[in-house]
């Protein structure tokens, strides 16, 4: 009882405190009212915070931005959602255990065990770090624990995005339990929501579903600890009042900057409003923070258009092109792979024809794949080797040098694959540092694809796996690209490092493999990398800060790869997008090169199989490729024709200037007399410009059929139309616009 008195007291001297500093800033900011509005503009959306006089720091609106911000403050009284008991739904960073109902942004279990948090705001910041990004940081406290919680939000104007996250410390007199630890905390108001999530499985990512939200509580999660999106990605949006259009409609994207379990709540609550809770999952992970450590969290990421998914989408392309992904404004390396056309089974001669093939098809890199490693346990298939990353004699006697200098030779480029996380029982690895490996120690072992999964909680492992990419680029200098894999998920959690700190190791394991990404791009800043996880399993921001581009499928079926590749589009730019041309699926070659087109194109086929006209035809298209890339890697994106609605699909590239562009388009219905009926209105022209149409990339001894050089304004096109004239017996069909003076 009397803990509760000097408490209630504190609380009240706290409170008053704040007030004063409330009307302070609120008369240094010219308002005529006692609270702090604390406005989280870009160019066009706003996060409208709110600190009240009871220092509990609300969410008033999200959402378009008004013209005139004196208006803001009258937004809340338009709301008639009826009483909010706690007060806290709105919260912009909800903790949990005092007056709060709600799902919470952070739970803790203070030093004297107590549960309950409370947060109130003490200050704000804003800096702004150039013209375009702005950070916004607002200190909350406890008013009882010597307890504190900074939120963060940089936002970039022009791309209309931010990115969310929080930094967690206390002077507590013991260790503090964050029992939860989200990055950001949402709250929209709208009549209904609409959500678009993604399932998968290998060969199956980004399967899109979209239902309209109840009440209650949606989650979003993984719990794989690597491969995390294996099932489920990050990346979602919500649509309000309806779904949204592409071209028209409200709607928010949302995405986890983390490679590791993540969960995503959106709570439909009592006033019917969402609130979106996303952070790293707190499943198995209650994380011990000692006094005067921070906790930062990871940034989630958001954009909100009122012109539907494809502004969206623009947005967030642009910004990830802009500010995120390695190397997003720069070149990238066109090649051909040979896992699909050995699988295991090589050795340097047939490598060596590889490498005059690569010269021949006339891309610029080979990529080494799977299998060249391993001695006493070879790598001849996906039972052995991992781990031991040393050349195999058989296969390679003469080790990666060679090849390396070979390529040079041939005037081409060479790369490697690594899966550097993993370890195979059968590999001298294994055997010399069990305690290296990730596995219960009173149970059986459980194998993801033959395979377990190293400890990178342990500075060792992380040293280790720092090494593999370090030694092959020392010893290999003229080595040009990596493709980094991870194909396991992990199972029976437990790190032998960690010893009695099991509750760390989700988050110690991501953060140990961002501590070896980062030593190796404060080395090698420049070297090309994939992002692989047997196919889509790790495709995120996170991540993508550390590599040049992402695998989204082993399925390089064209036709699925459409699908796949659309709704990644909505995510992620093309640049960063690795398409090759495989022997996946019935289509024609040319559709087969069509599609890989869409990002950054490579091979993985056997050349010497190829007919002189099929050669030719790859060859054409590199060159072809080369003269169209900056377009598709830089352009604006704009998705004309659905394939999920339409039985064509059709995909449009403007660069910046509006003079010139680029439309894929495909038959993707192929029952009896199908083809594009009516012309695809296209987007993103200047309706004042004059285009002429080419069609391009021509199987030989084919003719243009669509365009045949016409000239049409940007206005006739973008109002009536072009047709490229689909269907049965032309299912893919490229078309160039320049524009004309
Ligand atoms: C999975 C990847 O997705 C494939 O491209 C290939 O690199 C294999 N791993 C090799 O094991």
């Amino acid at each position: 009882m009397a803990v509760l008195k000097i408490n209630n007291m504190k609380l009240k001297e706290f409170i008053q405190r704040r007030m004063v500093i409330f009307c302070l800033l609120s008369s240094l900011g010219g308002l005529a009212f006692a609270q702090t509005i604390i406005p989280v503009e870009t160019a066009h959306q706003v996060l409208l915070l709110q600190a009240d006089r009871a220092g509990d720091l609300t969410t008033l609106y999200f959402g378009k931005k008004l013209a005139d911000a004196h208006e803001y403050e009258k937004i809340a009284a338009v709301y008639k959602n009826g009483a909010d008991v706690s007060g806290l739904l709105n919260s912009a960073y909800t903790p949990a255990g005092s007056r709060n109902l709600a799902e919470p942004a952070i739970a803790v279990t203070h030093s004297d065990g107590n549960k309950s948090l409370d947060l109130r705001y003490v200050s704000h910041q804003v800096k702004r770090l150039d013209n375009d990004v702005t950070l916004l940081s607002i200190l909350l406290k406890d008013p009882v624990y010597s307890f504190e919680v900074t939120l963060y939000y940089k936002s970039y104007s022009q791309e209309d995005v931010v990115e969310q996250w929080s930094s967690i410390k206390h002077q507590e007199k013991g260790d503090v339990v964050l029992d939860k630890f989200a990055s950001a905390n949402l709250y929209l108001k709208a009549g209904s929501y609409w959500l678009r999530q993604y399932h998968g499985d290998w060969a199956k990512e980004m399967q899109p579903e979209e239902t309209e939200l109840t009440h209650g509580i949606k989650t979003l999660d993984s719990k794989l600890g690597t491969r995390a999106n294996l099932f489920e990605p990050s990346v979602f949006m919500v649509s309000l009042d309806k779904p949204a259009a592409e071209d028209e409609g409200s709607v928010l994207y949302g995405a986890l900057e983390w490679s590791g379990n993540f969960k995503i709540d959106l709570e439909l609550d009592p006033q019917n409003n969402l609130r979106i809770i996303a952070g790293i999952n707190n499943y198995a992970s209650p994380y011990v923070l000692k006094r005067g450590e921070e906790f930062v969290t990871p940034a989630f990421l958001y954009t909100f258009s009122d012109q539907g998914k494809g502004e969206a989408s623009r947005k967030l392309q642009s910004w990830a092109r802009n500010y995120k992904i390695l190397d997003g404004k720069g070149s990238r390396l066109t090649l051909l792979n040979n896992w699909e056309s050995t699988y295991f089974d090589f050795n340097e001669d047939k490598l060596s024809g590889l490498l005059k093939n690569t010269k021949k098809l006339g891309v610029d890199l080979f990529l080494l794949d799977d299998g060249w490693f391993g001695n006493r346990y070879p790598r001849n298939d996906d039972h052995a080797g991992l781990g031991d990353w040393q050349e195999n004699r058989k296969k390679l006697p003469n080790g990666i040098v060679s090849l390396v200098k070979e390529a040079k030779n041939n005037e081409v480029k060479f790369g490697i694959w690594i899966e550097p996380e993993m370890v195979n029982p059968k590999s001298d690895l294994y055997l010399k540092h069990n305690d290296w490996v990730i596995k219960q120690p009173k149970r059986d072992e459980y194998y993801f694809r033959n395979q377990l999964v190293l400890d990178l909680a342990n500075p060792a492992v992380q040293n280790f796996v720092y090494k593999i990419v370090d030694s092959l680029l020392i010893k290999n200098p003229g080595l040009a690209y990596v493709k980094w894999d991870c194909n396991a998920v992990i199972y029976n959690a437990y790190s032998p490092y960690l010893k009695n700190n099991q509750s760390q190791f989700y988050v110690a394991y991501v953060r140990g493999l961002y501590q070896v990404l980062e030593r190796i791009r404060a080395k090698y800043p420049a070297v090309p990398m994939m992002l692989c996880s047997g196919g889509g399993g790790r495709v995120d921001y996170g991540a993508l800060k550390y590599f040049t581009e992402y695998w989204p499928s082993d399925n390089t079926d064209p036709l699925e790869r459409i699908f796949i590749q659309w709704e990644y589009s909505y995510f992620y730019p093309a640049i960063a997008s690795a398409n090759h041309v495989t022997d996946w699926g019935k289509q024609p070659l040319k559709f087969r090169v069509d599609v890989a087109m869409m990002g950054r194109l490579g091979f993985d086929i056997v050349v010497d199989k190829l007919s002189s006209s099929d050669l030719l035809f790859c060859q054409d298209a590199v060159k072809c490729y080369d003269l169209i890339k900056p377009v598709i890697w830089q352009g604006d994106q704009y998705r004309l024709s659905d394939p999920k609605k339409d039985n064509v699909a059709a995909m449009l590239y403007v660069d910046a200037s509006k003079s010139s562009a680029i439309i894929f388009n495909y038959l993707v219905n192929y029952r009896y007399g199908t083809e594009s009926n009516l012309p695809l209105r296209l987007k993103g022209l200047d309706p004042l410009k004059k285009y002429q149409l080419k069609e391009i990339n021509l199987y030989p001894g084919t003719t243009a059929v669509a365009g045949n050089n016409t000239v049409y304004s940007g206005d006739f096109l973008m109002k009536i139309g072009f047709n490229p004239v689909v269907n049965s017996s032309r299912t893919s069909v490229v078309v160039l616009l320049n524009e004309v003076k």
